[in-house]
């Protein structure tokens, strides 16, 4: 078994630094229990000094959560400390993170210090920490451009002092990765005691290097990252999360391995792109809506004869239900195939070729092609005198459970009252009565969509026709019309040479 990677998550405190992305504490309790059933190994929950806020989220995150030990960020400055360790008095296992600026930019512009008056400061902050808790980090800001004796140094005395993780920081995001590497490699030869405590990554991604410079820190020996979902943080953000644990799982050249259960990580994801108002860009790796997508006739056609033709990763191993076949001018017919069968249509040799033609043509014009254009497209397929439209239901579902429904078919109206043993049941039997389908009905599947009482219901459906699958899709916050609506789409999908029998 490979070296344990402890995964830091830092979403809350330098994730949530970014303007607009602002949590409340509910919010912020909501994040901290998805990031525990994740598997993160580190919560930093936030800065409690900062404001009565950050203090409280800490505070509530220490109670809500149990396994993830609670870290809270702090100054190398008393009071900073004193405020951290009363915000996680209810963490089961709290850590406190402390620290100081280490590049000659920070000690002489900022800090406006000597290196000796640091290491003094350094020091004395990790000790007083220590009186509260026996679990402290200590971070090294702008380790990145530090110098190297010096930064050695400063983390051999805070080792000494009672540093449990030792965070090398790479705060303005400038290294290169082979730099970066060779700064933890360079602690690991030249600080005495590094062997007693664990080494931290923590890289900003300015260069957009962040996830290359934190691979390159892990295989030179750090042993703990610290990682925001979607990479939000600070001006270009931190490094991400899923990254850096998916490139592990894909190389096992790494050394080390995560706990992270990674088919939760798109929704991990999603999650917080939601509630921090923070959209992901389409071509995020990972988790970006293009990631799993195939646009070119190409892939496309590789992708369908064998999925890792083109993906690394198979998406359900971080919660992508399935690649995506995306319909656009420059998709071949093995892709129109494809939709075209999951909507139960059928089409070979030259029928196929010549939707293909119209296809393209529509393509052309046209950004999105989705289901009702192709139908369209095989118009031949559906026939106006058949096309199944629901007009109207409405259901009692105490006492006589029933359901009464109007349909068009054509251009004439049907309707029909039908009991069942619930109301969704007498809904399809009443749907049934009119439409007469021979079909097995082999899958139907609720899901809510958002979580709250407006949810939405999002119906799959799916009918067998012998052989055929013919699908019907529909969401809305009735489960009852949602689920007519899904039924009814099936059946329009049916060909008309197929039909049912239509009273
Ligand atoms: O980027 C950084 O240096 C930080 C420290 C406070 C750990 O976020
Ligand atoms: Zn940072």
């Amino acid at each position: 078994m490979s070296e344990k990677l402890w995964i830091f998550d830092t979403t809350l405190r330098d994730g949530e630094q970014v303007p607009g992305c602002q949590l409340n504490s509910q919010e912020k309790i909501v994040v901290a229990k998805a990031l525990e059933a994740l598997g993160v190994d580190i919560i930093e929950a936030g800065f409690p000094i900062s404001s009565p806020g950050d203090f409280n989220s800490v505070v509530e995150i220490s109670k809500a959560v149990s396994n993830p030990i609670i870290c809270a960020l702090s100054r190398a400055v008393e009071k900073d400390i004193e405020v951290a360790a009363a915000a996680l008095q209810y963490a089961k296992k709290g850590r406190i993170h402390t620290g100081i600026g280490v590049s000659p930019y920070h000690i002489q512009y900022k800090l406006r210090s000597t290196p000796e008056n640091i290491i003094e400061r350094g020091v004395k902050a990790v000790k007083f920490a220590k009186r509260f808790v026996e679990d402290v980090e200590f971070y090294a800001e702008d380790a990145g451009r530090a110098e190297l004796p010096f930064l050695a140094k400063i983390i051999e005395e805070a080792i000494k002092a009672g540093a449990t993780v030792v965070n090398i920081p790479d705060t303005t995001g400038y290294c290169l990765p082979e730099q970066y590497g060779a700064i933890i490699r360079y602690l690991k030869e030249n600080v005495s005691n590094i062997d007693r405590a664990i080494i931290s990554t923590h890289c900003h991604n300015d260069l957009g290097m962040a996830t290359a410079n934190t691979i390159s820190g892990i295989q030179h020996g750090a042993r703990q990252a610290e990682l925001t979902i979607n990479g939000i943080g600070e001006r270009a953000g931190n490094t991400s999360l899923e990254e850096v644990v998916m490139a592990i799982k894909c190389h096992q050249s790494i050394p080390v391995h995560t706990d992270i259960k990674t088919e939760r990580i798109y929704g991990t994801s999603r999650l917080i792109s939601k509630l921090m108002n923070m959209p992901v860009q389409p071509n995020k790796a990972i988790v970006g809506r293009n990631a799993f997508a195939h646009s070119s006739g190409i892939h496309q056609d590789g992708v369908l004869k064998h999925r890792e033709n083109y993906e690394i990763i198979d998406p359900k191993e971080v919660g992508v239900h399935e690649s995506s076949i995306v319909l656009t001018a420059r998709s071949g017919r093995a892709a129109l195939k494809h939709h075209l069968d999951n909507l139960g249509v059928v089409l070979e040799g030259e029928d196929l070729n010549k939707v293909y033609e119209e296809f393209l043509t529509l393509a052309d014009s046209k950004r999105d092609i989705g289901p009702k254009d192709l139908l369209a497209l095989v118009g031949k397929y559906m026939d106006e005198s058949t096309f199944i439209e629901l007009q109207e239901i409405s259901y009692q579902s105490n006492g006589a459970i029933k359901a009464d429904v109007k349909l068009k078919i054509g251009d004439k109206s049907h309707q029909a009252t039908s009991s069942g043993n619930g109301p969704v049941d007498a809904a399809l039997k009443a749907i049934e009565s009119i439409v007469k389908p021979h079909y097995v009905l082999e899958e139907f599947l609720i899901q809510a969509i958002t979580a709250g009482s407006d949810d939405v219901a999002k119906v799959h459906m799916r009918l067998m026709q012998g052989e055929k699958p013919y699908y019907g899709f529909a969401s809305h916050t009735d489960i009852v019309l949602a689920s007519a609506q899904a039924f009814v789409d099936a059946l329009n999908k049916i060909p008309v040479k197929d039909k049912v029998t239509i009273d």
